[in-house]
């Protein structure tokens, strides 16, 4: 394929490819395994993430404790939110959160269950939200249960050229009440009125800190809310924004199987999940890179 980038200082006895989906974002690595990885190869891969937002690796064997020393390589690692049931997971591993439906004694050992998980930037209701996020599949159901990212450059540069202007220099309020499945949060009174929920306030065009490229940064819909404006007015200025936000041109959506890990810059994306059979398993374990500044 023209456009594949050859990645050399691979370990898998030959040369690594990023391979892009020829969606609006997002890249398949070919030929890395993750646990041992040449500086090199990883230099080229962190400017693939910059070139690509989303990077799949497929065929990975990571223990948790490998796949933290990963994670590590890209900054410090936030501690895992509190999962659903109040805990946290993986004893003697707090970077480690776990995304699944599957219960044991009664109890679910993750979070966001089986249902949808609409779109959203992880944690976007912190003052400084994870740099990155990523997220490897032990289990996967037979079907459903995608997961779908999407550009907020690609989304940005679409906006009708008064629709930006419009648009310029206004913040808005990211929801920390609910979760992408819709649960309460550990610690929230859940209030549905988004001018007083807690959350933090964000410029509603930024800028990415590396590629200086802009981009419409929505969080997510629920609770949002564009400061200073009437209720209403903000509800119609986000509902006219997520009309584009939610165009499939914007996105690309990955299949699962097992063994994926799946990287993508939680500064410049958004991603939702298809919900998928109850009766069925699935578990991902997700580590978090902490983000070093304020979105602006
Ligand atoms: C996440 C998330 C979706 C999924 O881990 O942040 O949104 O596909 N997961 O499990
Ligand atoms: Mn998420």
């Amino acid at each position: 394929m023209s456009t594949e980038t050859e990645v050399t200082g691979g370990v898998s006895g030959g040369p690594t490819h990023v391979v892009p989906t020829g969606a609006a974002l997002g890249a398949t690595v070919i030929g890395v395994d993750l646990k041992d990885l040449e500086e090199v190869a990883f230099a080229r891969i962190m400017q693939a993430w910059r070139d690509h937002l989303v990077l799949l690796f497929r065929d990975q064997t990571l223990s948790d404790h490998e796949l933290i020393a990963f994670s590590r390589r890209l900054g410090d690692l936030d501690w895992a939110p509190i999962q659903e049931t109040g805990r946290r997971f993986v004893d003697g591993l707090p970077e480690i959160y776990i995304v699944s439906n599957v219960k044991v004694n009664g109890e679910p050992i993750g979070s966001l269950g089986d249902g949808e998980a609409v779109w959203h930037t992880d944690m976007s209701y912190l003052d400084l939200p994870p740099k990155a996020s990523m997220l490897y599949s032990l289990e996967i159901p037979s079907s459903g249960g995608n997961t779908s990212f999407s550009s907020m450059y690609a989304i940005y540069d679409a906006l009708p050229g008064k629709l930006k202007d419009r648009i310029a220099g206004l913040k808005i309020k990211h929801d920390g009440t609910y979760n992408s499945g819709g649960y309460v949060r550990q610690g929230v009174t859940p209030t549905d009125d988004p001018r007083t929920s807690p959350g933090a306030v964000h410029p509603l065009v930024c800028t990415h800190p590396d590629t200086r490229k802009r981009m419409l940064y929505l969080g997510r819909r629920r609770n949002a809310y564009i400061a200073g404006l009437d209720l209403a007015d903000s509800e119609a200025l986000l509902n006219e924004l997520w009309s584009y936000a939610v165009l499939p041109q914007f996105a690309w959506e990955h299949v699962w199987r097992v063994g994926d890990l799946v990287l993508w810059d939680n500064r410049c994306t958004m991603h939702r999940r298809d919900a998928f059979d109850p009766k069925q398993r699935r578990i991902m374990h997700r580590t978090q890179v902490k983000g070093d500044a304020r979105p602006v």
